[in-house]
């Protein structure tokens, strides 16, 4: 039997960003808050999250933050997308996340910043984003310094499969957003998660950006993580033309 959850906002087809606007606001803000908060509620309906709750103002500090001190060259990360990663790490709380594949920072720090800087909300043990490329390792350890300047999130420049698979200590959120080189793609997505599976704590997050428009090269990784053998539960979450495959982890 295969998990298929899905969740879909009845507007997530026609809900779309420019790339290289990425703080343009694309609806009411009520609108992205009630989306939002539908979608936090499928994860708790699913038994993902304990409830829905985060704090809104804290939330705004941080995108300002971003929206200020950022270099974003691009970025397919929706408000709506940016809202929901927040939401989800302010009320899971991670003690450890782990994002590769984090680009310029941007993905990482919605993540990170439940943790780290205006919008944060509890103290995290490890915030550690992974990325390949130097040049955007470095602009993503630039970006990331401007809202920690206390150096508490840490950017990583190296593959992300060895990283995972070295490390030492449990993961309680991992983030995955990386597209392999030579073809792979998204494709990579399950070579991590087979790399971080031995640190993945009982009760871990798995998040993958791109559960949508890249669901053919993710098939072998949706595959693995709606397996009930493998994950307890695991939604895919449609709020804009990406999707996030919200998935929770439990130890054979
Ligand atoms: C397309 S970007 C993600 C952008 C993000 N979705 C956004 O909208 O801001 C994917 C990143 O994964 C990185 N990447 C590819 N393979 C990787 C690997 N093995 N380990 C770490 N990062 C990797 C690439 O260098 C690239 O910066």
């Amino acid at each position: 039997m295969i998990l298929a959850h899905l969740y879909e906002a009845p507007d997530w087809k026609e809900y779309r960003m420019d790339t290289r606007d990425p703080h343009r606001q694309l609806e009411p803000a009520a609108q992205e808050t009630e989306r939002v908060e539908a979608a936090l509620q499928a994860l708790v309906t699913a038994g993902i999250l304990p409830h829905t709750q985060y704090d809104h103002q804290r939330f705004l500090a941080h995108r300002e933050a971003v929206a200020a001190r950022f270099d974003i060259p691009w970025t397919a990360i929706t408000p709506r997308m940016q809202r929901l990663l927040y939401g989800i790490n302010a009320i899971r709380q991670p003690r450890t996340m782990v994002a590769t594949g984090v680009f310029c920072g941007n993905t990482f720090i919605a993540n990170a910043g439940a943790a780290v800087g205006p919008g944060a909300c509890y103290q995290a043990e490890r915030l550690i984003g992974v990325e390949i490329d130097l040049q955007e390792a470095q602009r993503a350890e630039r970006n990331v310094r401007h809202l920690d300047p206390e150096g508490r999130a840490q950017i990583v420049a190296a593959d992300g499969i060895p990283f995972l698979r070295q490390l030492d200590g449990r993961i309680d959120l991992l983030y995955l957003d990386a597209n392999g080189r030579d073809g792979k793609g998204k494709s990579i997505y399950l070579d991590m998660l087979e790399a971080a599976n031995p640190a993945l704590a009982d009760g871990a997050l798995v998040l993958a950006h791109n559960s949508i428009n890249s669901a053919a090269s993710l098939a072998d990784y949706l595959g693995a993580v709606r397996d009930p053998a493998r994950f307890r539960q695991s939604v895919n979450v449609c709020i804009d033309g990406e999707g996030l495959e919200v998935s929770l982890f439990v130890p054979a």
